[in-house]
């Protein structure tokens, strides 16, 4: 047995939110992360679970996510204080036999909620575990500067997104091959965003909210970190492209294939 927060996927959580706050991609409360703690893990800790809270309506039924536990930031915290005072940012939540309620078991000591985005990330935790058979445990949203800022002059749809972004660094293709889903802006915490985003990530990794911010989901930490650090990254370049008059020349979609052939990925053609 050990303590929650000596647990390596704890302190893992704690760094990674502390680090996308100091990118500046999490002000005041904005973003959000959920990890599905995996049977080891759990076992190594629940004796520091209490089970006395009352179980809490999801919003959307999640069954394949029956009686597992997520780490999860809560609602309205800070994620710049999160790594001094983790007990009070973050909680535990089981989920119920039906995939309908969540109770929390750990954290948020002096109350609260997990994040109002939690049945978005419960979604598409739900649709990435059949996916991926059970490989993506991290779900991730946060809004970076840059990224947003490209959703008020990009066109809307995955393909015109993906390419743009996808010009900016051979690296891109490589590091998200199956593309970027774009969604409008739409109602923060609603169930039909949670559904929305539930349905990109049936093809993509990474899911852009027009005028808000990223959703991405990956099997760990650096991976997921390392989708998001590559879209903010291209979409930084865009911005400066853009604001020197706009490109003058382009990568060809033979170019971006290539690229992917090399590391034996399977790009999304349907997006060149
Ligand atoms: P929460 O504080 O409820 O996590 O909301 C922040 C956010 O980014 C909503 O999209
Ligand atoms: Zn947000």
């Amino acid at each position: 047995m050990s303590k929650v927060s000596d647990a390596k996927f704890f302190n893992e959580f704690i760094d990674m939110v502390d680090l996308c706050c100091s990118l500046g991609w999490n002000e005041r409360n904005g973003g959000n992360m959920s990890y599905r703690i995996s049977e080891e893990d759990i076992a190594q800790i629940k004796d520091e679970f209490s089970y006395d809270k009352d179980w809490a309506e999801i919003g959307v039924t999640v069954e394949n996510l029956a009686n597992e536990y997520f780490l999860v930031t809560g609602s309205g915290k800070y994620f710049r204080y999160t790594k001094a005072d983790p007990e009070n940012s973050v909680c535990i939540a089981l989920i119920d036999e039906t995939g309908t309620k969540y109770k929390i078991v750990w954290g948020l000591v002096s109350g609260g909620r997990p994040t109002s985005e939690f049945p978005t990330h419960l979604l598409n935790h739900s649709v990435k575990k059949d996916i991926t058979d059970g490989k993506h445990r991290l779900v991730m949203h946060v809004h970076p500067v840059n990224t947003i800022a490209l959703t008020f002059v990009l066109p809307q749809n995955d393909k015109d997104f993906t390419r743009e972004i996808w010009d900016m660094m051979p690296e891109c293709a490589v590091v998200f091959p199956r593309g970027i889903g774009i969604l409008p802006l739409m109602l923060t915490g609603s169930i039909d965003i949670a559904k929305a985003t539930a349905e990109k990530f049936k093809t993509y990794d990474v899911v852009v909210w027009s005028m808000h911010g990223i959703f991405s989901s990956g099997e760990d930490f650096k991976s997921v970190f390392g989708i998001i650090e590559t879209v903010e990254k291209a979409a930084e370049i865009l911005v400066k492209v853009i604001s020197m008059g706009g490109k003058k020349i382009r990568p060809t979609a033979e170019q971006i294939v290539e690229v992917c052939e090399e590391y034996n990925l399977d790009i999304n053609k349907s997006l060149l």
